[in-house]
């Protein structure tokens, strides 16, 4: 049968490599791709951003698209799983109104308040008067985030009164994250601690966690510098023990999960739950109604079932019918170390020649994901911010790591930057 996935970042690259090794599987096509997609798989050029689902639509019509599978957020808060499933079409992610867990932070921390699950303290502001005067009471440090979708980066710490006051005129008076997104802002707490993600498989009541992941937001090592979509990371993470992942179902995904059906908006998909380790316990960050990048590539790395079953059973409503334990893990660590252009997450350029990816690939237990990479004249150029996601599987996390970067060293474009500190946070545990 043929698939479709939708994205172009190194989560789908991982997807279709993945889906593309099920043996139900002939064709893995991904709208629009990268480099990396178009060797595993086969790009079409469908632009997912603008909104037009009908020229995807029409495609998987035409090419019997058993599964469409959606990576990224803004097409899954736009409605595009209500138009497949409109048109007939079975497709693997949350509805519009399901998808509103990202989409809208008000609307997440509403549901989280109502279930009763941990997250920091907060309140919502719709005019940007009261949110200034009621930030000159507050304990600092505090975040103020815009409501909607932002690609993170709608997201403040502020450590006084002014830089609050600063950050609800940037995001409700200069509109700097879009004027819908800032319509609405939440000021909450900033919480301590280390983050874990933790995604799951959900359909409706049905829970299906997978093993715990870290990511490393800030661009440089030390956790030094700006946040960005995710610099690398690692699976399993060791602080995401049996103990505290029992704890985090319970307190956290079941509640949300049943909050959801209870409200007829019930999730189907990949629920992320982003969680900071507090003193006081797990606190929820944030949710994401889709597979986490670059999580999505250390995660599938070590995955030996077969994807589009687990996939299959949420879309089919068969996800309680298989246990934890009946998906099997390959017992060796993975690391993710993701090389980006020089700039990013601020300006950067594009099209620049990668060189030896071919040597890079012939490490072994190495997989080179491709995020924003694209084929021109023969030669793969950059594409985009994040640019490659190195992965590694080692008999350690140590092990896994050294196989990486030696992966990453055989890599080379003008301005390239990557982290040299992935996983050590569970390598060397005093950092
Ligand atoms: P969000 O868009 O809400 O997921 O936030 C993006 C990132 O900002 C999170 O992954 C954290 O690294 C950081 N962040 C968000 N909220 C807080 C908070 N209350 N305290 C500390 N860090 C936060
Ligand atoms: N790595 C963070 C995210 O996928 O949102």
């Amino acid at each position: 049968m043929n698939l479709l996935v939708i994205g172009k970042g190194g989560r789908e690259h991982a997807l279709v490599w993945k889906l593309k090794q099920s043996r139900r599987v002939e064709n893995v096509f991904c709208a629009p791709g990268n480099a990396g997609t178009g060797v595993d798989g086969i790009n079409v050029p469908i632009d997912y951003t603008v909104n037009d689902f009908d020229r995807l639509i029409h495609f998987a019509k035409k090419e019997e698209i058993y599964l469409t599978i959606v990576g990224p957020e803004d097409p899954l808060a736009a409605g595009i799983v209500d138009a497949f499933q409109k048109a007939g079409l079975r497709v693997f992610g949350p509805s519009k109104a399901a998808a509103r867990i990202e989409g809208s932070k008000v609307f997440a921390k509403n549901l989280m308040r109502n279930a009763d699950v941990p997250t920091a303290e907060f309140k919502i502001f719709d005019h940007p008067d009261p949110a200034k005067y009621w930030v000159e009471s507050r304990e600092y440090p505090v975040v103020v985030k815009a409501d909607g979708l932002a690609a993170g980066k709608a997201v403040i710490v502020c450590k006084n009164n002014e830089d609050a006051r600063k950050a609800v005129e940037r995001i409700m008076i200069r509109d700097e994250f879009g004027q819908k997104a800032g319509r609405q802002i939440v000021i909450e707490k900033r919480l301590d601690g280390e983050e874990l993600s933790v995604l799951a498989l959900v359909s409706g009541r049905a829970i299906l966690p997978l093993p715990p992941t870290q990511d490393h937001k800030a661009v440089f090592d030390g956790d030094q510098g700006p946040n960005t979509g995710g610099m690398g990371a690692y699976c399993p993470a060791p602080k995401g023990t049996p103990e505290l992942m029992a704890k985090i179902e319970e307190e956290v995904f079941v509640p949300v999960v049943h909050a959801m059906k209870r409200g007829r908006f019930p999730f189907k998909g990949l629920l992320y739950g982003g969680i900071m380790l507090t003193s006081q316990g797990p606190r929820v960050l944030e949710f994401n109604a889709r597979f986490g990048d670059p999580e999505t590539q250390p995660l599938l790395m070590r995955l030996k079932s077969d994807l589009l079953d687990l996939l299959d059973a949420v879309v089919d409503e068969k996800l309680s019918e298989i246990g934890e334990s009946a998906v099997v893990w390959d017992p060796r660590p993975s690391v993710c170390v993701v090389i980006c252009s020089g700039g990013y997450p601020g300006k950067y350029d594009v099209g620049k020649v990668i060189m030896g990816l071919d040597e890079a690939a012939k490490v072994p237990d190495v997989k080179v994901f491709h995020a924003g990479t694209k084929l021109e004249g023969g030669r793969v150029v950059t594409d985009g911010g994040r640019v490659l996601g190195v992965t590694a599987l080692g008999d350690t996390l140590a092990a896994a790591k050294k196989s990486a970067y030696e992966a990453v060293s055989k890599i080379k474009f003008p301005g390239m930057h990557f982290r040299t500190d992935i996983g050590d946070r569970a390598l060397k545990p005093s950092i």
